[in-house]
């Protein structure tokens, strides 16, 4: 009865902000945040167009359904600081606007990365790469004029995403050639001297499989032993049909557990596609040929992968309830079928469907399992 009523005030807002059909639209019974409430946070990331108040069917969806925003590219290095002395903040800017209007928690994602960095980063005027000092500068910079600029405001941030290898080595990016294994150490200095009260993350693909896993353990370890505040590891969870399985993504929460941090599931999605790699990745930089076997759903999904689909994202979120008191937030990377990037990666021009949201931004029969799926509180 009760979430009836603030179902019904919130579409009467909505109708408001966005007309009729998009309040249609967004008219699902009960809700995301609703359901998980003092469980944790549920939410999404935003595009560009999102953001910008130009698509107004998922805005609907997104001020119904989730707490927590992310930023799908709005905050990244090349987005935001494209050229040397040179900062871009108009689409940012207005991220942070949407989440503080609409009181959600907003995540900032992220501040180191190789992806997604413009080349300019690593060298000098004369295109030798910098030396370690000078690049240890120019990462202070960026991130006391970036974290510094929404101090209080952005919640959280992923400071680092992705500097492990697949057998949990620190990845060989142009961060650890220059600087040295302790960039990572650096980074989270800055963004906590830049924001001592926003909670700072590691973000990783792949951290079920325990070689990876076990290089992230160390890493949150190390930075522990020195008094880094690490509040979390981000699992990005780009999931498949099969993979992780239950018990590997229950394993992988209750290791970190154990390690006194939060988890956040910082960008979750379900492939449904036949996989175009043989191995588990998230690595944006993997190009696949188009090839029409792996592309079998251009007419609709049908309703077998369906209903595997909404089992599958059950099964995840009763693991992610049963951690309740380790997982802080999950949010999906995207928010309708439509908008996701799975449809142009690894291989460009697919038809995926790897959210709750179809393309008419529909709630398909996955969005009910996942609600049901709270009902059945451990
Ligand atoms: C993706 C965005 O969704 C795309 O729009 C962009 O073209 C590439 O990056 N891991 C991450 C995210 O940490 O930043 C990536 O986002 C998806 C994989």
């Amino acid at each position: 009865m009760f979430r009836n009523l603030c179902f019904r005030v919130q579409s009467i807002a909505l109708l408001g902000a966005f007309g009729l059909s998009a309040a249609l639209a967004a008219q699902t019974p009960g809700s995301l945040k609703d359901a998980y409430k003092g469980d944790f946070l549920v939410g999404a990331a935003l595009d560009a167009a999102q953001i910008e108040g130009k698509d107004a069917r998922a805005d609907a969806i997104v001020l119904a359904q989730f707490n927590t925003i992310s930023p799908a590219n709005a905050l990244k290095w090349a987005r935001v600081h494209p050229k040397p002395g040179k900062y871009r903040f108009k689409l940012a800017d207005r991220y942070v606007a949407f989440g503080r209007e609409h009181h959600m928690f907003v995540v900032g994602h992220n501040l180191v990365w190789h992806n997604q960095v413009p080349g300019w980063v690593f060298r000098d005027d004369k295109g030798q790469l910098l030396t370690r000092d000078a690049l240890l500068q120019r990462l202070k910079e960026h991130i006391q004029t970036v974290v510094g600029r929404y101090k209080g405001q952005i919640q959280s941030w992923d400071v680092v995403n992705e500097a492990l290898d697949e057998d949990g080595s620190l990845r060989q990016s142009l961060w650890l050639k220059i600087i040295g294994p302790d960039y990572i150490e650096k980074a989270f200095e800055y963004a906590h001297e830049a924001d001592p009260q926003a909670q700072l993350t590691y973000n990783d693909y792949n951290l079920e499989k325990p070689a990876k896993r076990e290089g992230a353990i160390r890493l949150v370890k190390k930075l522990q032993a020195e008094g880094i505040p690490i509040a979390s590891v981000g699992l990005q969870n780009h999931d498949s049909l099969t993979w992780p399985s239950a018990a590997e993504e229950d394993a992988t929460i209750k290791a970190f557990a154990a390690l006194g941090v939060k988890v956040v599931v910082s960008e979750l999605d379900v492939n449904v596609l036949p996989n175009a790699n043989q191995q588990p990745t998230a690595d944006v930089s993997l190009r696949v040929g188009r090839n029409k076997a792996l592309n079998p759903y251009r007419k609709g999904l049908p309703d077998s992968v369906q209903q595997q689909l909404a089992r599958r994202y059950a099964d995840l979120f009763r693991v992610f309830l049963a951690n309740r008191a380790t997982v802080a937030r999950v949010t999906f990377w995207d928010v309708t079928d439509g908008d996701s990037w799975l449809n142009n990666w690894p291989v460009k021009g697919r038809t995926n469907y790897p959210l709750l949201f179809d393309r008419q931004g529909k709630p398909k029969p996955a969005y009910d399992a996942v609600l049901a799926a709270a009902d059945r509180k451990p």
